[in-house]
């Protein structure tokens, strides 16, 4: 019986092959930030507040200007078809049904162009290739498929190192490609002993960009531009400083460097540098609905979900995906209806104590 996503985890090596198992599931070098991502919630206790009359629980939003039923996003992950066939496109049908937000990553398996049919609501994630000629290509590709934001991911001017993708060489199946790619040297990985797919990174990612570079990502997209990846107060300061609409408290899954803060950590920081009125979202290690209350209540306006949609996906496709909402969803409506919050509004700081 699925009650929780650990009952979900449990099942996901079952489905898939040692190498993408791993994959999937690392963080970078000994994993410290990965761990820490998870166990830093129980730092954070939740002092209720009761008899609110708390008979209806509304809990939408909006992002950028666009409604949602709950702020429970699917953030990008990378090569989704080695999960399930269907990949990206299972993962946006079910969001879309579940009235939220999925970010389509660049090295998706599925294209941009086949995923916009199945949402209104997509944003996209975008890895600068160095070659600028690309990425405009892709931020025009958004543009005309009705993307609503591009997420701009500032934590990777590389790829963190992830051991067992090394001992694995590790490398992204034959009968898949990197479909955004489709007809350049970019769709496939070349074999290399270790980690073929920091190999291909290291050819494809720029790392020279700095702030500035916000700005000429907002006017190729013609688009609102995130930021993902921001741990700092002031590297938040310096995103909205430069343009951008909102940004990603994140350290990728703990997967770029380790010993990096946990996120959790972050958010209140954050939201103290740059003001009430700014767009803050926040991922990792997000598992549970009192994971999501604690973020919200810290001053994020919204939550993004990595590894338990693949975890939905290897299970059952576009329904695994919405098994993973729904669960987390149950779980926020009762956070809330215990803590005397009848709307996100309500989710406020001195809901929180810090151990
Ligand atoms: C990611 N993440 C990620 N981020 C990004 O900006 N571009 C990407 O292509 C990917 N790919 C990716 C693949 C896999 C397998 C994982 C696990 C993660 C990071 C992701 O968007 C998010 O920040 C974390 O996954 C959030 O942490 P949790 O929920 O996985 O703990
Ligand atoms: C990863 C990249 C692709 O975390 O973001 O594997």
């Amino acid at each position: 019986m699925i009650v929780n996503l650990f009952d979900l985890e449990k099942k996901f090596p079952e489905k898939l092959s040692e190498a993408i198992y791993d994959y999937y599931s690392s963080g970078a070098r000994d994993e410290i930030t990965l761990r820490r991502n998870i166990s830093i919630f129980n730092n954070y206790e939740i002092l209720p507040k009761l008899l609110r009359n708390v008979s209806s629980v509304n809990t939408s939003t909006s992002i950028l200007g666009l409604k949602i039923g709950n702020p429970i996003m699917a953030a990008p992950l990378a090569m989704q078809s080695m999960a399930h066939a269907d990949g990206e496109i299972a993962t946006a049908k079910a969001m879309s049904s579940l009235d939220s937000i999925m970010t389509l990553p660049t090295s998706s398996n599925k294209s941009i162009e086949e995923v916009a049919p199945h949402s209104d609501k997509l944003f996209f994630q975008l890895y600068f290739a160095k070659d600028r000629k690309i990425t405009e290509d892709i931020l025009k590709r958004c543009y005309e498929k009705n993307y609503k934001a591009i997420v701009f991911t500032a934590d990777a001017p590389r790829l963190g190192t992830r051991e067992k993708d090394e001992r694995n060489s590790f490398k992204m199946p034959e009968n898949l490609t990197l479909a955004n790619f489709k007809g350049t040297s970019f769709e496939k990985y070349d074999d290399y002993e270790g980690s073929s797919m920091s190999m291909h990174s290291d050819h494809l990612f720029d790392p020279t960009l700095t702030f500035e570079i916000i700005h000429w990502i907002k006017e190729k997209s013609k688009l609102p531009v995130l930021v993902k990846g921001i741990l700092r107060p002031d590297d938040a300061a310096k995103c909205f400083e430069n343009g951008a609409d909102g940004i990603i408290i994140s350290n990728h899954g703990g997967r770029q460097l380790d010993t990096a803060v946990p996120t959790l950590k972050q958010i209140r920081p954050i939201r103290e540098e740059v003001g009430k009125d700014k767009l803050l979202i926040a991922d990792g290690g997000i598992r549970r609905g009192t994971d999501i209350l604690k973020c919200l209540a810290l001053g994020a306006n919204a939550v993004q979900i990595g590894r338990p949609i693949l975890w939905g996906l290897a299970h059952d496709g576009q329904d695994g995906v919405e098994l993973v909402l729904n669960i987390l969803l149950r779980e926020l409506v009762e956070t809330m209806i215990l803590t005397g919050c009848t709307n996100l509004n309500d989710i406020s700081q001195d809901l929180i104590t810090e151990i």
